[in-house]
């Protein structure tokens, strides 16, 4: 309906457009015709007068050609009139004749020039303005038999000329508005036609009806999208929310149960000794861990990942495993064991400087060494081994984390060629150009098509992936399925935005909003009037850690009623330290927090407070929660779960989330305040109006951001990936059988 008021609107402007124009061409003929007309009546009655006048001219009897001139003006259309001699001297006027008029300056418009003599004067018209309204004047020539005597004015009254022209207008626009309208009706009833018959026909095809030639293509697309929303109707349907349970409901139905092998770098549970020589078990500071550990506990099945912790030897069996979570026990963890120089070479070197600074935009060099190289090689095999000695079938599920392993997809299809390989890739994708740096390009973009699907956070990531394999690989890209043949292997691309648990396991035991902000604040010793701002990371180089505390710097120089009432609380998990330029960083933020410190502190008001140490997540939570505004500034971010771990604290609708623009959560959280953060004036008037914004204003933005977070879920992330594979299982068996039936390979086709 908007759509038909739309063209309406656009067709009666059009056609007001045209009708304007032909107005103004008809009103100016209809003037011009119109003083034409004067011009000729005021040649006639002059004519008609010509040898009365000529009579009296010779004596100048003044009195005898005014009464002419009055005859003359009998017309009822002629108000006055005058008679002037050659030489431009009034010789005669009726009573009503304008006195501005005079004979002097008329005389001057009647010669083309000031030298033409009297046989070359011409009969002039023009329009003007006295007391009393508008006129046209005419200035005639009058000829006798020895030539020009003089000339004669006549004033015309020009209001039946402009009540001529009002008519002319009223009909116009009557006709203007007749026109419209029927342009108007014979439009809707023809679009209603077509559409009626065009409806008619996809409803047809729909029935498998006869199909006309020139409805296929959109036929086409029609039968697409109908796919695309009953799968999302199946994915979505009658399953409700996502839940730990519909997860393994998933897996029990669509995947017959299948046990779920995660190959990820970084183990969720890592066992640390004291220097007391007491055990603790430690949960590391990484959103991949975040998403998977909650899918992991709730499917079960074995985490593949490197034993890095000191106390990891101690705690696992013979082949390396432990069952986790410690007390619930519901997966096995199985670690890998590294040696210094795999772990140097395979972790610090080539996958942290790196693919990491490749795939970030964050002003940070990659470094590609040989060495490190070989050992990403190595160590990748290492893991692809220790992934196939868990499988109990030859086409088991295994769900490969991250950048840190490219190759392992290749390396366990080479073994297992019927494997479901669905790998996911936790960090921003480059173009393709930035990509090219990296000196083994091809053999990354070759050991991740071992996959049977590659996830990404955004469609724009998958668009970079595809476009590299479109540059450096010899390989056929489906655009339509979204899907890369390579050696007769062919691999889906996807977007799959990744997400929390919901509810989450740390809030479970949580104190209150108010009872985690008075403790904070007692630990932080702040007056309890304090607005608290947070920031949760790893110390790295791409969560704008700096930028952040530049905002936090400028907010309170631009706005000094925040001194003494704003402390901002940065928990920085030191990471990755062994890397040069994360020890930069790391000094970098300390003498920011200090120059931030001198400048503002006053009595006991430290307007920063860097807590540089690894928090467990119930302390990170119980700062979400007291705090008034959380600051996620992501230089480049995959996804970041630090903005859905702070909207999941907030039960109690309150606080403010600013967040990156450049974090992919921006492209889901719309209601959080999105900035910049490299413009400092941006973000730090985010943060001046987070501090200040309405607790309705708050509790609006949360709960839309609540429910997001809620039904993108993890459990959704997981069971959407889940689902495809279950599609290509089922439709690799089908294959598998008509190439059994027929004897020939159809596996290039799948
Ligand atoms: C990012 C990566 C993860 C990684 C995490 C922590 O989120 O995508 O794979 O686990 O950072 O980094 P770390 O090097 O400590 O595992």
């Amino acid at each position: 309906m908007a759509r038909v008021v739309r063209f309406l609107a656009v067709l009666v402007v059009g056609l007001g457009l045209l009708a304007w124009g032909g107005f103004r061409i008809i009103s100016h003929t209809t003037q011009a015709w119109f003083e034409k007309d004067l011009t000729l009546r005021a040649q006639l009655a002059v004519n008609g007068a010509r040898w009365a006048l000529a009579a009296r001219w010779a004596s100048e009897d003044a009195a005898a050609i005014r009464d002419i001139l009055a005859e003359i003006t009998r017309d009822e259309r002629i108000m006055a009139a005058a008679a002037c001699t050659a030489d431009a001297r009034s010789l005669a006027a009726t009573s009503e004749y304008p006195g501005q008029f005079s004979c002097r300056e008329l005389g001057r418009r009647v010669r083309p020039n000031a030298a033409a003599p009297p046989d070359q004067w011409r009969t002039v018209g023009f329009d003007a303005e006295i007391t009393g309204g508008n006129v046209h004047i005419s200035v005639v020539p009058l000829a006798g038999d020895e030539g020009v005597l003089g000339f004669v004015v006549l004033v015309h009254d020009r209001a039946f000329i402009d009540r001529r022209e009002a008519k002319v207008q009223e009909l116009i626009l009557i006709a203007f508005l007749i026109l419209a309208a029927s342009a108007s009706l014979i439009t809707v009833v023809a679009a209603r036609l077509f559409w009626k018959g065009w409806t008619r026909e996809i409803r047809s095809f729909l029935r498998g009806g006869p199909q006309r030639r020139e409805f296929q293509p959109i036929l086409r697309d029609v039968r697409e999208l109908i796919e695309r929303i009953s799968a999302e109707r199946a994915l979505e349907g009658e399953g409700g929310a996502w839940t730990p349970r519909r997860l393994v409901q998933t897996l029990t139905e669509h995947l017959h149960g299948e046990k779920v092998i995660v190959l990820a770098n970084r183990e969720p549970y890592i066992h640390e000794r004291g220097p007391d020589g007491a055990l603790r078990v430690v949960h590391p500071a990484s959103g991949l861990v975040t998403a998977i550990e909650p899918i992991m506990r709730a499917c079960g099945g074995v985490w593949v990942a490197h034993g890095g912790g000191s106390a990891d030897h101690d705690t696992v069996d013979r082949e390396g495993r432990i069952r986790v979570p410690p007390g619930e026990e519901s997966y096995a963890l199985r670690r890998v064991w590294l040696s210094a120089a795999e772990e140097q070479g395979y972790y610090y070197g080539f996958s942290n400087e790196g693919l990491w600074p490749l795939c970030h935009i964050a002003d940070t060099r990659p470094l590609f060494r040989r060495e490190d190289w070989a050992h990403y090689q190595a160590v990748n095999q290492k893991f692809a081994d220790a992934v196939c000695r868990e499988t109990e079938s030859d086409d088991p599920i295994v769900l490969v984390q991250d950048y840190h392993f490219a190759l392992a997809p290749g390396m366990i299809r080479q073994r297992l060629p019927r494997a479901t390989i669905i790998s996911f890739w936790h960090i921003p994708w480059p173009n393709s150009e930035r990509f090219g740096i990296c000196p083994w390009r091809e053999e990354l973009l070759q050991g991740m098509l071992g996959s049977s699907i590659i996830g990404f956070h955004t469609q724009f990531h998958c668009n970079n992936f595809l476009d590299a394999i479109d540059r450096y690989l010899e390989a056929r890209i489906d655009r339509e399925q979204i899907a890369v043949t390579h050696q007769r292997h062919s691999t889906r691309v996807r977007a799959y935005p990744i997400s929390i648990e919901w509810p989450n396991r740390w809030l479970a035991d949580l104190p209150s909003a108010e009872e985690c902000r008075r403790e904070v604040f007692r630990e932080l010793n702040l007056p309890p009037q304090t607005l608290l701002g947070v920031g949760v990371d790893r110390l790295d180089y791409t969560k704008g850690v700096e930028e952040r505390l530049g905002a936090v710097e400028q907010l309170l120089e631009r706005h000094p009623e925040f001194h003494g009432r704003f402390t901002f609380v940065q928990l920085a998990a030191p990471s990755r330290t062994l890397i040069e330029r994360y020890r930069q960083l790391n000094d970098n933020v300390e003498r920011l927090a200090a120059r931030i410190n001198q400048r503002f502190a006053s009595g006991s008001y430290r307007p920063l407070v860097l807590l540089r140490a690894h928090h467990e997540p119930p302390t990170v939570f119980r700062y979400y929660r007291a705090a008034d505004v959380c600051y996620v500034s992501s230089l480049h971010d995959g996804m970041n779960l630090v903005a859905k771990e702070f909207v999941a604290a907030r039960e109690d609708l309150r606080g403010v989330l600013v967040l990156s623009h450049f974090a992919g959560a921006s492209r889901e959280l719309t209601e959080a305040l999105i900035v910049n953060p490299y413009d400092m004036e941006e973000s730090s008037a985010a943060l001046a109006a987070a501090l200040r914004m309405p607790v309705e204003e708050q509790q609006e933005r949360l709960r839309a951001m609540r429910s997001l977070v809620a039904a993108f879920n993890v459990y959704r992330w997981a069971g959407r990936m889940l689902l495809d594979a279950a599609r290509l299982r089922s439709k690799d068996r089908l294959f598998g059988r008509l190439s059994d039936a027929s004897g020939r390979d159809l596996a290039g086709t799948r």
